[in-house]
């Protein structure tokens, strides 16, 4: 579990980067802060193509750089969007990957959060690495 100091940190850095966000089509800017078991922060934002499917979300490019960087275990994200939309499921396909039991955050602009949890409740019976294991 996060500590109150962990989570409005991972909060606030969400909040932060959320203007690097690169939106030229949907001007809906997303901002991602994720924690390290270790102890680190990724931060992550959307980031739009004029080809419009190649767009990334702001969660995946904060795991995609965590997981580059040999980080796989994760023990939270916050999520900062203007209205606290909620992760999308591919991002919660890519987080289940990893980390079933860190810690969801996603808040408003303001920082405040709208919803708290475990990437399980928001993937609930997720496909993951478990069930390909007879395949190893
Ligand atoms: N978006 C994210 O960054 N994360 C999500 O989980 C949902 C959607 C972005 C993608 C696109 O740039 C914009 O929000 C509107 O869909």
């Amino acid at each position: 579990m996060l500590t109150k100091e962990q989570r409005d940190e991972l909060v606030r850095a969400a909040q932060k980067v959320q203007n690097k966000a690169y939106t030229p089509y949907s001007k809906y800017n997303v901002g991602a802060a994720l924690l390290t078991k270790s102890g680190k922060v990724y931060l992550g934002v959307n980031i739009e193509n004029a080809a419009y499917p190649t767009t990334i979300c702001a969660e995946r490019v904060a795991v995609f750089k965590a997981v580059s960087e040999g980080e796989r275990e994760f023990a939270g994200i916050a999520v900062v969007t203007r209205d606290g939309g909620s992760p999308c499921g591919s991002c919660r396909q890519v987080l289940a990957e990893f980390s079933l039991d860190a810690h969801v955050l996603i808040a408003n602009e303001a920082g405040e959060v709208v919803m708290e949890g475990s990437v399980l409740d928001l993937l609930p019976g997720a496909f993951g690495p478990e069930n390909l294991k007879a395949s190893l």
